[in-house]
């Protein structure tokens, strides 16, 4: 079943939710264009997130789609943190930052039962999980007041384990995409592959729709992804230019360069592999560094690189999320995105 009827949107394709970069009013401009807008929470408190659903529901009546990470926090591990802030000295030296005034931070916040609580109150109509899904009760809760819930595999077996736990739909997100990787049966990177390869093997294992994500970035991708068995695709990459999007101003430079043609998935931002644009950090510190402290809580260490960096004009320290194919960015407006998106669809 394509997705377009599962959620009652017509285009069949989400514009991925992508924490940092967007708030509310790329997801309600989506929306209104006919796909389904989506609102990532990982980066926003309760607080903000009731306010940011209320812009939604003020700006457009049509379907949007609330995002939550849900890994268990770890531990904080005082020898890691220590051998990770020393294979930083250097930088630190040179940017004038004190590594003792750092302050420790989580970083990015799971799923919880109090986020569940304030949610309730808008009832959204679709809710998706990223690294697996957060316990039963929570998930019965969401599926009770009559959310779809979806989650994301970079697997076959993920999204076996997904489809075993009440999913309404998978994402099959495949090595190419933008942002964390959403593994959460295994940390082994070589089990990961391209969306091409990953989603007509999951589109045969599974029974619920499967959307493809990763490197979809123009109506002939949306087009090639339908014709291999996905019933919708999740696009990422392609909105991080659009005057909704929150991207920072050296984020889009970045976007638009030659350096966006190389990308690389680091842990050296957050702890948890994830693909963004090889900066001066990835090449220096990375691309994958065993000292990293687990995520989300390598993000205090890099925060202050970042800001310092960032008043002087640099994203050597940044987290420059991208996709593989950064060449589907446009700065038109969201809903002129979608429509070009949907341009090759039969019904569109
Ligand atoms: C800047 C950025 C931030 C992201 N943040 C999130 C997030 O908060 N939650 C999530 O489920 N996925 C996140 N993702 C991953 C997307 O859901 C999706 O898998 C990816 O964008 C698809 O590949 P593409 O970027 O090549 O289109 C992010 C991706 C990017 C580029």
């Amino acid at each position: 079943m394509s997705i377009a009827r599962l959620f009652g949107i017509e285009l069949p394709i989400i514009q991925a939710p992508m924490a940092g970069v967007q708030a509310g009013a790329l997801a309600a401009a989506v929306s209104e264009a006919g796909a389904l807008g989506s609102l990532p929470c990982a980066l926003l408190s309760t607080e903000g997130m009731v306010r940011e659903l209320e812009g939604i529901r003020a700006r457009t009546p049509k379907p949007y789609n609330v995002n939550f990470f849900c890994h268990v926090p770890p531990a904080p591990d005082a020898q890691r943190e220590q051998a990770w802030r020393a294979e930083l000295a250097p930088s630190y030296r040179e940017l004038g930052i004190d590594p003792a005034a750092i302050p420790a931070g989580p970083g990015r916040a799971p799923f919880t039962r109090e986020a569940a609580d304030a949610l309730e109150a808008f009832r959204p109509p679709v809710v998706s999980f990223h690294f697996g899904l957060p316990e039963a009760a929570l998930v019965a809760r969401v599926k009770g007041w009559g959310s779809k819930v979806i989650g994301c595999a970079t697997t076959v077996e993920e999204a076996q384990w997904l489809e075993a736990r009440g999913v309404d739909a998978v994402i099959a997100q495949g090595i190419e995409a933008g942002g964390h990787r959403g593994n959460f049966l295994t940390s082994d990177l070589t089990t990961q592959v391209g969306t091409f390869a990953l989603l007509p093997q999951v589109a045969r294992a599974v029974k619920v729709p499967v959307i493809a994500a990763g490197g979809i970035a123009d109506a002939e991708g949306v087009a090639a992804a339908m014709a291999l068995g996905a019933a919708g695709v999740q696009v990422g990459t392609a909105f991080l230019l659009c005057p909704e999007a929150t991207t920072t101003a050296i984020h889009r430079a970045a976007l638009k360069s030659p350096a966006a043609r190389h990308t690389a998935l680091t842990n050296v931002f957050t702890g948890r592999p994830a693909r963004g644009i090889v900066n001066r950090a990835v090449r220096e510190h990375g691309p994958i560094h065993v000292a990293a402290p687990e995520f989300p809580l390598a993000t205090a260490a890099m925060a202050p690189l970042r800001a310092q960096a960032e008043a002087r004009g640099s994203g050597d320290f940044s987290p420059l999320w991208s996709g593989q194919n950064a060449s589907g960015c446009r700065e038109v407006p969201a809903g002129e995105l979608v429509r070009a998106l949907g341009a090759k669809l039969r019904h569109a």
